[in-house]
């Protein structure tokens, strides 16, 4: 089989905060409701001229330089997101357009916070059969945009962000396997009012609504069949896995998905505090600062896990 590579890794979170300071101005709530029932502190909020292709590129070309490849190089870009700057076009044709390579096969796929996943997917069968090269893969978000702010269940999870990932063709292994699943009875627990053809039933911004008990249950089942499902996959179990990277939903959330594995916090990679829920973002945002900061290292095995809208969910194991 062929093998397929994570060559490099880049992200990008705007300069903004929103504080839970902040928030206590906003809503009925406390910085003690928040860090206790979700471990957030605070989240990065992109700047009125920001969109999510400019957060998209930014990761996209940290990646790229981290890879040493040329844009010029890539055979497939996949942009997992559902805050694009338009309905369309796709955030991977304005990428295509800025990073300046030649004409090349780009769109975003639209699975909420496990998009990134996803897109990963995607860019796998690509790879595998040859029909490209070299792949960039992206999860970036302008959660803020589609925020009500008046909704203390939700504006008090979410923030901004990007990251991306080059995957290359390769003789060594590094992708064992990415699984994706959904099930749309569950879309009303987790869905965005208005901004669709579907015309809402109130008010005409579009925002999240979300049942957050009942999603809490299904994201802690859901993330953990799924990273199973990748090990029996690759034929390796979670003794051979370095580090986790769940979806940074709530840091309960990566708790009951730790201890449901059997694997000690400590291996968990935990960024919640600063940034809040990304959606599709988390993932390789969480990945590339575990990177950077040297927690994760060339030779790890990791193993990434989402869910969110839809309901929509998935896995991957790689070795780094
Ligand atoms: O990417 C996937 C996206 N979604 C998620 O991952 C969401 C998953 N769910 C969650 O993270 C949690 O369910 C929340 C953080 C959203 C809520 O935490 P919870 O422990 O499930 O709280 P709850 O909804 O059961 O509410 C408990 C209480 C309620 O008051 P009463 O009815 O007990 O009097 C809420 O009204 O907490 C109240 N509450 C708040 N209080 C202060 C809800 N939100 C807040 C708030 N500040 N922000």
């Amino acid at each position: 089989m062929q093998h397929i590579t994570l060559a490099g890794t880049g992200s990008f979170v705007p300069e903004g905060k929103l504080t839970n300071a902040d928030l206590e101005a906003m809503v009925d709530t406390s910085d003690e409701w928040i860090m206790t029932r979700t471990g957030i502190s605070e989240r990065r909020i992109a700047s009125p001229e920001q969109a999510t292709s400019d957060l998209a590129y930014e990761a996209a070309t940290a990646a790229l330089a981290d890879a040493g490849l040329a844009a010029d190089a890539l055979g497939l870009i996949v942009v997992g997101t559902s805050t694009p700057d338009h309905i369309f076009p796709s955030v991977a044709c304005k990428l295509q357009a800025r990073l300046g390579c030649g004409p090349t096969t780009a769109f975003d796929v639209n699975a909420a916070c496990t998009g990134f996943l996803s897109a990963l997917q995607v860019a796998e069968q690509f790879l595998r059969t040859g029909a490209a090269e070299h792949a960039l893969v992206v999860g970036a978000d302008t959660m803020s945009r589609i925020i009500d702010y008046r909704d203390r269940g939700t504006c008090i999870l979410f923030g901004d962000g990007a990251g991306a990932f080059v995957l290359s063709r390769s003789d060594t292994p590094g992708l064992f396997a990415s699984r994706t699943y959904s099930d749309g009875a569950h879309y009303d627990k987790l869905y965005v009012c208005g901004g669709g053809s579907r015309a809402p039933s109130e008010g005409h911004v579009p925002h999240i609504k979300m049942n957050g008990r009942a999603i809490f249950q299904l994201a802690v089942r859901a993330m953990v069949s799924a990273t199973e499902d990748v090990l029996k996959a690759s034929g390796l179990t979670l003794a051979d896995v370095d580090y986790l990277v769940p979806h940074q939903a709530n840091k309960r959330i990566l708790s009951a998905v730790a201890d449901a594995l059997g694997v000690p916090f400590e291996r968990v990679i935990n960024t919640i505090r600063e940034y809040g829920n990304n959606s599709a973002a988390s993932v390789p945002l969480a990945f590339d600062l575990a990177v950077k900061d040297g927690r994760i290292q060339r030779g790890d095995t990791v193993a990434l896990s989402a869910f969110g809208g839809g309901l929509a969910w998935g896995a991957a194991l790689l070795t780094y």
